[in-house]
């Protein structure tokens, strides 16, 4: 489903360049709940930013369900996220202007040909299962962080995506409300398959993933299986 084959990354802050990700190379099947781990600035929110086609690496090949995107084009990678990525951020990054209702729309801005009724029929289905159908005309300034992260879970799933990618989306929100996203997670996971690849200093999310992959200074030291 994911493979990434000799990823570095390499930023330049005048004459000095640091090597931030090197040489990572990793496998993820279809529908596994995996998080990368390990010490603040270990280049764990770099290695998901490259993964969901946010940033590119400096060297390396990423492929998504046999797709290269190492290769696109900036439009052709950005297309590519709108159809099979989501992402799900810290900082909930939720448009401040546009209701509930209409920051879960907002990706479908890229998918063409789907009809009225359809996009609908999603949109509410989510808003059902994240609980917020009674919010959906809110704007994002009404709402708690808990329910606004539960907004940008149905906008990250919106497009049906085969993959989410999570940094740190428990980081801001309660124990119980983080148990409670946590739970949806995993419940859209077993219900449609989804592969969720998260970044993460919570144990909550540790205990619950089943596989964790240990980075230290932009490598992986433990790639361990958790369950079966
Ligand atoms: N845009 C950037 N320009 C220069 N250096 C950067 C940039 N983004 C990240 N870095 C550096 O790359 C390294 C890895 O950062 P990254 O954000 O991936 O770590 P992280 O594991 O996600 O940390 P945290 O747990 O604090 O979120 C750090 O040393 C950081 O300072
Ligand atoms: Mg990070």
């Amino acid at each position: 489903m994911l493979k990434a084959i000799g990823l570095q990354k390499v930023y330049h802050q005048g004459e000095v360049a640091q090597e931030v990700i090197k040489n990572l190379s990793l496998e993820i099947k279809g529908g596994e709940f995996v998080s990368f781990v390990g010490p603040s600035g270990s280049g764990k929110s770099t290695v998901l930013n490259m993964l969901g086609c946010l940033d590119t690496p400096t060297k390396g090949d990423i492929w998504i369900n046999d797709t290269a995107i190492t290769t696109m084009s900036r439009t052709q990678r950005a297309h590519f996220r709108g159809e099979n990525i989501g992402f799900i951020f810290q900082s909930f990054n939720l448009i401040p202007v546009l209701s509930v209702y209409e920051n879960i729309e907002y990706p479908l801005i890229m998918v063409q040909n789907l009809p009225e009724h359809e996009r609908q029929k999603r949109i509410m289905h989510l808003l059902e299962a994240v609980g917020m159908v009674e919010h959906k005309d809110k704007t994002p300034d009404k709402i708690s962080g808990g329910q606004m992260q539960r907004v940008a879970i149905a906008r990250a799933l919106v497009g049906q995506p085969k993959v989410v990618f999570a940094d740190e989306p428990t980081a801001n929100l309660d124990s119980k409300t983080a148990h409670m996203i946590l739970d949806l997670m995993k419940e859209i996971q077993r219900k449609y398959q989804t592969t969720f690849v998260f970044a993460t200093h919570d144990e909550k999310i540790v205990a619950n993933v089943d596989r964790l992959i240990t980075l230290i200074d932009g490598e992986i030291v433990e790639d361990k299986r958790m369950r079966p």
